[in-house]
């Protein structure tokens, strides 16, 4: 497989060396905006296009990738309150999409478990729950996507929160999700029930940044073979032929 990669930092790094190791080859590398000058000769012999750039930058890449007619995986997060439209487009015009807040598969794993805790809890309301997050400084979005993913799938598990905030809860239909941006640590997510007697939390941290690189590859393999169409992890966490390679 061909790749495109917009966004060359931290994350377009790591994904190249996968990529490379799993037998593709990177035709192109867009890290600016200047970079997209010539973008329509650029990429056109990529098969497939995977997006980390910036929350700033994504939502021009993604609709160049549809002018091209090219798939793209979009991995860059702080984006999603623009989802529904980007869907719609998508669908519209007959263009293949991948996103996920994100690709690693103990993430996912970890939604499933948060997900089945929520709907535990639902008849259990003296536990009061939260979201705390932790990232490197250098993060630009808050909260990070995967909060607010876990964030979502709270609320429509537990029955007694509406609406998350990037704070303390100060009423009780709402959900806090609590932000840290600190030196270089790996991600952490820490979601926590607390009653006034005891307390549960489940907690996932990022050892590095390789889990997301393999998941990412791995969605443009999917797609490559797919119709046009709007994927996420859970279409291919369900396709058989996938089980056991998110190593
Ligand atoms: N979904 C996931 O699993 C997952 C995992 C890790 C990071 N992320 C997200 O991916 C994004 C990138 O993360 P990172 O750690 O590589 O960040 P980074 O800051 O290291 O890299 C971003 C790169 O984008 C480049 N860029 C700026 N404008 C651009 C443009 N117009 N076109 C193309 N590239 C441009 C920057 O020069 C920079 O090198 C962030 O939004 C981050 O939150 C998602």
């Amino acid at each position: 497989m061909r790749i495109a990669l917009s966004g060359y930092g931290k994350m377009g790094r790591e994904i190249e060396q996968v990529a490379v190791a799993r037998g593709h080859s990177v035709v192109c590398r867009y890290d600016s905006q200047e970079d997209w000058n010539n973008w329509e000769t650029d990429h056109k012999n990529a098969d497939v296009v995977i997006e980390f750039s910036m929350p700033k930058s994504v939502m021009n890449n993604i609709f160049k990738c549809f002018d091209s007619n090219h798939p793209v995986v979009v991995g860059t997060t702080g984006w999603f309150d623009q989802l529904e439209h980007v869907r719609h487009v998508c669908d519209e015009h007959g263009k293949t999409l991948f996103y996920a807040s994100n690709f690693s598969l103990g993430v996912n794993l970890f939604f499933e478990l948060n997900r089945r805790l929520a709907a535990m809890m639902h008849d259990h309301e003296q536990y009061e729950v939260s979201i705390e997050e932790t990232h490197h400084q250098h993060k630009v979005d808050s909260p990070s996507g995967t909060a607010i993913h876990l964030a979502n799938d709270i609320i429509d598990h537990l029955g007694r929160k509406d609406t998350w905030v990037n704070r303390e809860a100060k009423e009780g239909y709402e959900l806090g999700i609590v932000s840290h941006r600190v030196g270089e640590v790996n991600g952490t997510h820490t979601v926590k029930y607390s009653s006034g007697s005891d307390q549960i939390e489940i907690i996932h941290t990022a050892h590095d940044r390789k889990g997301f690189a393999v998941g990412a590859v791995l969605a443009a393999e999917y797609i490559h073979h797919h119709r046009a169409g709007v994927y996420t992890m859970s279409n291919m966490l369900n396709d058989p032929k996938f089980h056991g390679l998110m190593k």
